[in-house]
């Protein structure tokens, strides 16, 4: 079988949250850990996708150095795995400009997060960008410039990476011969944390009320204040019911994804043990539970984030490794139509 070659990556949008972090950032952790030697693990803070809206350069700036610093404080390696700055690697943006030239404008204008994104604008053209028209085939091009064979998304993702399978294959029949890898879905198991102060939806950083969310940096008092005012519900008991009582759930939920053993005792099982318990105890539970799981996170980020040196260096090594790997592929499909 050939090596795999595993990619993913992430806007430099701000500190990630609880959500951010079980719901992806620690699958690609735990990726990097159980991988084979001979498997390549690609993730890139996307930068060129993070200004599909309107940013502040400042902030924009400080944002892609934090969000380096995080993913390093997570624990991945910028030895075994490549870490990079999607716009240190201009690959990205030729292959998208040559997959651009096969991409079908039908075939953008129904995918789900466009049509949600654009909807009240549509009499108003002037106001719909073009970057945020074609970022699936930016998105496809960050993907198959590494001939990723695996993609670890969610399931909001799964029509992007199905956009970019049907890119690789029509660009291959196209050219006669298979240059693109068409990548598979890598189904990570869904772990969805939802808002402390909405628990119908999920936890994000574009909730309004910064208390729905504990972000990687919170202190141990940010997340046991944040936790003891989440929303729950006035029923009797602990059940664990996601579709009824959402915010209790939620809580249960954190247990479990935070418990390092969690294959082990399941949602149902653990609101059993917490039966008979008062509400404010079983918070208690959680946010120590949370606390565990981001201490470690939040003191290594707290060094790195003040070494420059370091950071530089790291986010160095990850461009060269990147426009290695990219080069390869970008190679290939320019000879391929005639550049
Ligand atoms: P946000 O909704 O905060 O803007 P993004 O859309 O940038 O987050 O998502 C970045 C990654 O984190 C994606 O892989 C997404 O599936 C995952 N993710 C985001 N929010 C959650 C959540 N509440 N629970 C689980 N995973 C999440
Ligand atoms: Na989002």
């Amino acid at each position: 079988p050939t090596p795999k070659v595993i990619f993913s990556g992430i806007q430099p949008t701000g500190i990630p949250h609880l959500g951010n972090y079980l719901g992806a950032l620690k699958q690609w952790v735990k990726l990097q850990n159980e991988a084979a030697p001979d498997t390549t693990l690609i993730y890139s803070l996307v930068d060129l996708h993070a200004i599909t809206i309107q940013q502040d350069p400042d902030q924009l700036r400080k944002w892609r150095k934090e969000s380096f610093a995080m993913l390093l404080a997570i624990g991945l390696d910028p030895e075994r795995s490549t870490i990079f700055h999607q716009s240190h690697v201009p690959a990205h943006c030729e292959l998208m400009w040559i997959l651009s030239c096969q991409a079908s404008t039908g075939y953008l204008a129904r995918m789900t997060q466009w049509k949600e994104k654009t909807a009240g604008e549509k009499d108003n053209s002037a106001k719909l960008k073009l970057g945020l028209f074609s970022y699936p085939v930016l998105q496809a091009a960050d993907i198959l410039v590494h001939g990723a064979t695996h993609v670890p998304v969610g399931h909001d993702q799964a029509q992007h990476l199905e956009f970019s399978r049907q890119i690789a294959n029509g660009f291959n029949t196209v050219i006669g011969r298979n240059v693109l890898v068409a990548p598979e879905t890598l189904i990570s198991p869904a772990k969805r944390v939802m808002s402390l102060k909405d628990p119908s939806a999920k936890m994000s950083k574009s909730h309004k009320d910064a208390k729905s969310r504990i972000l990687l940096t919170d202190t141990e008092e940010e997340i046991g204040e944040k936790i003891k005012k989440a929303m729950t519900d006035s029923l009797d008991g602990i059940t664990y019911d996601p579709e009824r009582r959402p915010g209790l759930s939620n809580l249960i939920d954190l247990l479990h994804y935070t418990d390092e053993d969690a294959s082990k005792i399941d949602q149902v099982t653990i609101a059993k043990e917490l039966s008979g318990m008062p509400l404010r105890i079983i918070k208690e539970k959680v946010a120590t539970a949370v606390e565990s799981a981001i201490r470690p996170i939040r003191e290594r980020y707290q060094a790195l984030v003040e070494n420059d040196a370091l950071l530089n260096d790291a986010a160095a090594r990850g461009c060269e490794k990147a426009t290695e790997s990219a080069a390869k592929t970008l190679v290939k499909i320019k000879n391929a139509v005639g550049l």
